[in-house]
């Protein structure tokens, strides 16, 4: 960890810092706060996707990345990690508890997930969601180089953009929301749906996951900010037009193939099936323990398949592994005891000895396991009530090789557009879910091969670098009177 101390008003900030040509703004730094045994402190690379599309650019354009640690730290310096750029933003307790928890997870997160769970309305969180995008957008402004370009992501982040074009109108901003955008009709429910539009307004260019994403969000600032739209084009009054799109987020397909090809995750996987009792089928569910994910309704489809003696437990394994996440908000609490508890009745029921109905792990495991469980899972089975993307999905398929292996996938997933190949299922039908379970789990080893061959193809032509290089090119078309360009991942 060093910090950068020079001064240059050109290049460098009153205190010291490079500005760069490339901002990243994210609600969390690409990098997780470790504190070792004897109270020193680490950073260890996140696992998330985003760092993995960004990085080559970033090192590229010499960018920064401004973030939050994960922790209620006050007195954090900008740093240098890996030869990334750091710049973190405190977050005191409270406003962690406001604006995290609050309304950023427990306001916006459900909102934005079909209402899955009730949205919370309260106008402290606001204020705080308030204060703390200004700090972000301050930060941006600070550190952004003259005609700089700076990428925003997220809904914890929706009122950067207006806040930081008013404190930089020279910079050209992109926003990328990595969540579901809803409808109008549930939209219009939050008390300050103006305000989130206008301060999205703020990016040269919007994107979405989806195309129907794009759709609401047009149709929505035609209708509550009333301004001129055609297509995915908005024009606002001072002369700005923006760009809203659609740009499917996607995973390091060729990194993980390579991973998923080595000889220690191979036997890794060998190995889970043998402590598994060399089931004849395997079948696997990953997700972070979010009530987006219907994970509930997943494992009761698999428990009624069990009762009704459709499948065995001497056989057949499921097994569901559950990431700990957002664990001090209510929702979040709630769905862990219910989740305990189904799984408790389940293998209590329907258990025999050394064959639990479910085996159930309340755990984050690292790349190479998480690869040995794909390679080890005859039937991966996503099946969220909503979600943006599911990189899980993809990370299954670009695991798959050997052109094996069965994906059940919610309709209600954006991978779902993508991969089409998947038996796909309603999350709501419990019945449909169930059949389409048995049906992947006894699909012919050419019908398998075939669908993932289709999938395959679809993920190593779209991979994160794609999508990070799509979208930064459409921003750099966005404001063509821009005379700073960024360099591309590749050499042309
Ligand atoms: O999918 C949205 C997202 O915010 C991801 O960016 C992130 O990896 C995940 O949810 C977990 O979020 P949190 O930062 O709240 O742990």
């Amino acid at each position: 960890m060093s910090p950068t101390t020079h001064s240059d008003p050109e290049t460098k900030t009153g205190s010291g810092i490079k500005r760069a040509d490339l901002v990243i703004v994210a609600n969390r730094l690409p990098v997780d706060r470790v504190v070792n045994d004897d109270g020193s402190v680490d950073w260890r690379r996140s696992p998330g996707g985003l760092v993995t599309a960004i990085e080559p650019v970033m090192r590229r354009n010499d960018g920064a990345w401004i973030g939050w640690s994960g922790g209620a730290d006050s007195d954090l310096e900008p740093f240098v990690e890996d030869g990334l750029s750091l710049i973190p933003v405190p977050l005191t307790e409270q406003e962690i508890e406001e604006f995290y928890e609050g309304f950023s997870n427990a306001t916006m997160w459900p909102l934005y997930h079909d209402v899955v769970a009730k949205p919370e309305f309260h106008r402290e969180w606001w204020d705080a969601y308030v204060r703390i995008n200004k700090r972000f957008a301050k930060k941006a402004a600070e550190i952004a180089a003259e005609d700089a370009t700076v990428w925003v992501h997220d809904y914890q982040m929706q009122l950067v953009p207006a806040m930081l074009r008013e404190l930089r109108p020279d910079v050209r901003i992109g926003f990328f929301l990595h969540i579901p955008f809803p409808p109008a009709e549930l939209f219009q429910q939050l008390p300050w749906r103006r305000q989130i539009l206008e301060g999205l307004l703020g990016a040269d260019v919007v994107g979405f996951q989806r195309p129907g994403a794009s759709q609401n969000f047009v149709r929505l600032v035609r209708q509550r900010v009333g301004h001129k739209t055609h297509r995915d084009r908005i024009y606002l009054p001072d002369g700005r037009v923006v760009q809203a799109g659609s740009f499917p987020i996607s995973i390091d397909t060729a990194e993980l193939d390579t991973l998923a090809r080595s000889e220690s995750v191979n036997a890794r996987a060998a190995e889970i099936r043998e402590q598994l009792g060399n089931p004849k089928k395997v079948l696997l569910g990953i997700d972070r323990l979010d009530y987006t994910k219907g994970i509930y309704d997943r494992l009761r489809a698999f428990g009624e398949l069990v009762a009704d003696e459709e499948v065995s437990v001497e056989d057949t394994v499921f097994v569901q592994v559950a990431t700990p996440s957002r664990e001090r908000v209510d929702q979040y609490r709630m769905l862990r005891d219910e989740i305990d508890r189904l799984v408790g009745r389940l293998n209590g029921d329907l258990g025999r000895i050394g064959s639990p109905v479910i085996h159930y792990m309340h755990t984050s495991y690292p790349k190479d396991e998480m690869a040995a469980l794909f390679r080890a899972a005859d039937v991966m089975v996503v099946t969220p009530l909503r979600d943006g993307m599911n990189l899980v999905a993809k990370e299954y398929v670009a695991c798959r090789y050997d052109e094996g292996g069965a994906l059940v996938l919610s309709e209600f997933a954006g991978a779902a557009d993508e991969l089409r190949q998947a038996y796909m299922v309603n999350p709501y039908d419990i019945n449909g879910m169930k059949k389409a379970i048995v049906t992947a789990m006894h699909a012919p080893p050419r019908e398998l091969t075939r669908r993932m061959r289709a999938m395959r193809k679809t993920v190593a032509e779209h991979d994160v670098k794609d999508w990070a290089d799509r979208f930064l090119s459409v921003l750099a078309d966005a404001q063509p009177m821009h005379h700073k360009q960024l360099r591309p991942t590749q050499d042309s």
